[in-house]
């Protein structure tokens, strides 16, 4: 069965693209088929794509929901900004998991707000428990760390994992690698951070 992940925030530069292809990447490095579908017109996951070496755990192209080949067992789905009401809903009908990265600044959990609670008026995610947030470009032992943990409590949202503020981010981005395509004595703590946010793709 394909099991589809949408990653959303329609705040710019939350993080979206950094954190679909490195979950797509960090999934294929189990084996399993996975496609990547880009839904922004920047097309930056593409362009990612484009980059990435033969040699790497392979990533399929998606362009279109039936074309995603029998083997498939993920499709990872990177949206634009600002995606908000009816294209939204269709695509989170389409998502069993919906991650949500979000930088722990006062402006952008205040900007999260309103849409933690449009996510959560999909009866069918909410009651699945299915959306989950990442804490990105964090130390988790700061005071910024502590408000957004605070911050989604209130709102009811668990918060699955924490990506650290690192260029190896950047860096692996420009040769379409992913954190777990770097040698361990460089990405070992930051693959470490990965383990909860696939446990949590990866269960149910
Ligand atoms: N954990 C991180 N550490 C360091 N830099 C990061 C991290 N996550 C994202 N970035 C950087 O932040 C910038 C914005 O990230 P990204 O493009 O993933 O956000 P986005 O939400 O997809 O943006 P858009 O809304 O434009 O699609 C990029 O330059 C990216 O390299
Ligand atoms: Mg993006």
């Amino acid at each position: 069965m394909l099991r589809s992940v949408l990653v959303v925030n329609p705040k710019g530069g939350a993080g979206k693209t950094t954190l679909a292809v490195n979950l797509a990447a960090g999934l294929a490095y189990a084996g399993e088929g996975v496609c990547l579908w880009d839904l922004d017109r920047q097309h930056s996951a593409l362009q990612w794509l484009a980059r990435r070496p033969d040699h790497l755990p392979p990533i399929a192209r998606l362009d279109q929901r039936d074309q995603a080949p029998r083997e498939a067992s993920w499709l990872v789905l990177d949206s634009p900004a600002a995606l908000h009401g009816k294209r939204l809903q269709e695509m989170l009908k389409q998502a069993h998991k919906v991650l949500v990265p979000i930088q722990p600044s006062l402006f952008d959990i205040a900007a999260s707000g309103a849409f933690l609670r449009e996510l959560r008026e999909d009866q069918a995610l909410s009651r699945r428990k299915a959306i989950g947030v990442i804490g990105m470009r964090v130390d988790p032992r700061t005071r910024a760390a502590t408000q957004l943990a605070n911050f989604l409590r209130e709102h009811d949202v668990p918060l699955v994992g924490w990506l650290r503020d690192t260029q190896l981010y950047p860096n692996a981005a420009f040769q379409g690698e992913s954190i777990f395509d770097l040698p361990p004595y460089l990405a070992e703590r930051e693959v470490a951070m990965w383990e909860p946010i696939l446990a949590w793709v990866r269960n149910g």
